[in-house]
């Protein structure tokens, strides 16, 4: 494909980004397809492992998610590597990232205005040797400015604020957004796509996909043994920040006052 094609076909665009050694990482992005399943589960159990908690369950949810109807194929991208060999001056192409998306909402609290149709993405995934070099970046920029080309109003997730503040998302509090237990979370963050959409429209119950609920204990480790073995860790200090995350959960304790 050439440059030209490439800025005017709508799902891939590149980009380049400098690695920690100065050297260009030329990045492109594509929709993930039925043929990548495998590869991305792989990457995706690597990058989360022992991350949140000893081991890792999102390689799991990925391939749950990806049967649910509120799964969103048209904007779950994958980010590839391009790499010259050396020797041979081969291109290699390599998955290097991964960003899945599906539906979401949000509820108002009063009946009197309608549910918001949101997206969410997650798991959102880069591969442990490429981290730190803009890939997860990149990933929620391009698919941000597509999913704001198709018409969503926001997209809403959970993650922690010191990565999510510098792409542009916002604590969900301050546009009176709840979690599905009437609870303002620290974790829970908002990234406006349209400019033109009433901020009032954000306050009510963030609810995630139904596809979240649906975890097998039983099935989660048939399909995990079918992955390398690899060492469990406990007490990390990524795991007790997300404990931390999670556990920053309060009331409203007090109506919410748009400022006009
Ligand atoms: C989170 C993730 C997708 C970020 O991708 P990435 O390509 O490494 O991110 P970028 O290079 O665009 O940005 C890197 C910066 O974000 C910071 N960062 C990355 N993950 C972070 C996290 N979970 N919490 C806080 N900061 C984080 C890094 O410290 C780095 O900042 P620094 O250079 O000042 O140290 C990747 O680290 C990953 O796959 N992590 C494991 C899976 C995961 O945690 N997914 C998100 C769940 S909410």
């Amino acid at each position: 494909m050439t440059d030209e094609e490439q800025q005017t076909h709508p799902t891939i665009s590149k980009t380049e980004i400098p690695d920690s050694e100065n050297t260009p990482l030329s990045l492109t992005f594509r929709l993930e397809e039925p043929k990548d399943y495998r590869e991305v589960e792989e990457l995706t159990r690597e990058a989360f492992w022992n991350g949140f908690q000893p081991g890792a369950n999102e390689h799991y949810i990925l391939h749950k998610l990806r049967q649910h109807p509120d799964y969103l194929p048209d904007l779950s991208f994958l980010a590839i590597s391009h790499e010259v060999c050396p020797d041979t001056g081969e291109v290699k192409e390599v998955i290097v990232g991964s960003i899945a998306y599906s539906k979401s909402k949000v509820i108002p609290l009063t009946e009197d205005r309608e549910t918001l149709e949101t997206v969410t993405f997650g798991p959102i995934s880069v591969h442990p040797s490429y981290k730190r070099r803009g890939v997860g970046t990149a990933m929620m920029q391009h698919t941000a400015n597509i999913a704001k080309e198709k018409g969503y109003p926001a997209i809403v997730i959970y993650g922690d604020p010191n990565y999510y503040s510098r792409v542009g998302f916002r604590l969900g509090e301050g546009f009176d957004m709840r979690n599905p237990k009437n609870k303002y979370a620290v974790a829970l963050q908002v990234m406006i796509l349209q400019n033109d959409l009433p901020l009032q429209r954000l306050s009510g119950r963030y609810k995630e996909s139904p596809a979240f609920d649906e975890f097998d204990q039983v099935e989660f480790e048939a399909f995990d043994a079918s992955f390398p073995e690899k060492v469990k860790k406990s007490g990390l200090a990524t795991q007790a920040r997300f404990q931390f995350l999670i556990s920053l959960v309060y009331p409203p304790i007090k109506a919410f006052h748009w400022v006009k």
